[in-house]
């Protein structure tokens, strides 16, 4: 699949699913995926609805299920919000904070991404808080400017006892998200090895941007890449297996 660089170990795969798919997909995707070792780390993150159908179908395959969004209060009269704990209690193991769809669509603020990381972490969730310039930013010179910014909103968060395995930032840069057009190797090292400066470097970090079968080995190969997020390419249970494959190394 394109491999001409050898991932040295075990990469996080993680699948976004966006808003796409029913139940039918869900059962069909998930059912044709294999089973993965036990070492593996892979995450498939589902529209709300689908969650608890995935929980049951990934169930021995070593592949867990995330949410792509959670709410940022804690319970009550909150209508069409779904909580931390309700994710945790049906099974959902992890949670994308702040995508950059969400930042767009729905007018998240890093303060928002913020409290949503606190009720994250209250409910022992995986936490990947999504970071990214625009092209607009980056053609200005500005896009470290912008995730140093959006960083700093949840820094105060990675207290000494956070858990490295529980926190995971995703660089995702907002152009090459759907495009095709995946950041160049030189991008993803340098931005890495910023982000790596401003967190530590036991917390993870996931590149996400048109990653596909053909270029994850690469872009898991380049330094300080920890993983992949995987929005279209996931949506295929043939090309996310081969993905996660890359991933485990072989
Ligand atoms: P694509 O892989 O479709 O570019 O989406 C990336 C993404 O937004 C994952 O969260």
């Amino acid at each position: 699949m394109g491999s001409e660089r050898q991932v040295a170990s075990t990469k996080i795969v993680m699948g976004n699913w966006k808003m796409n798919g029913s139940a039918a997909k869900v059962a069909t995707v998930l059912t044709a995926l294999p089973s993965f070792p036990p070492n593996s780390d892979i995450t498939i993150c589902l529209p709300f609805p689908y969650l608890a159908q995935g929980v049951q179908l990934l169930d021995d395959k070593h592949c867990v299920v995330g949410a792509q969004n959670l709410s940022e209060f804690a319970d009550g009269a909150y209508t069409g919000d779904v909580s931390a704990s309700m994710l945790a209690d049906i099974g959902c193991k992890t949670v994308l904070i702040g995508h950059s769809e969400r930042r767009t669509f729905f007018a998240e603020s890093d303060e928002v991404v913020a409290a949503k990381l606190t009720r994250a972490k209250h409910a022992r969730l995986r936490c990947v808080v999504c970071v990214g310039e625009t092209l607009i930013e980056r053609d200005s010179g500005l896009a470290q400017q912008r995730i140093q910014q959006q960083l700093n909103a949840v820094l105060k968060q990675l207290d000494s006892d956070a858990q490295a395995l529980a926190f995971c930032v995703a660089y995702e840069p907002v152009w090459a998200i759907g495009s095709g057009r995946a950041a160049t190797e030189a991008q993803i090292a340098e931005m890495h090895q910023f982000i790596k400066n401003i967190i530590g470097t036991k917390f993870p970090v996931l590149y996400g941007g048109s990653v596909t079968d053909d270029n994850a080995a690469n872009i898991m190969g380049i330094a300080n890449v920890d993983g992949v997020l995987v929005g279209g390419a996931s949506l295929d249970a043939s090309k996310f297996a081969a993905i996660c494959n890359e991933g485990l190394g072989k």
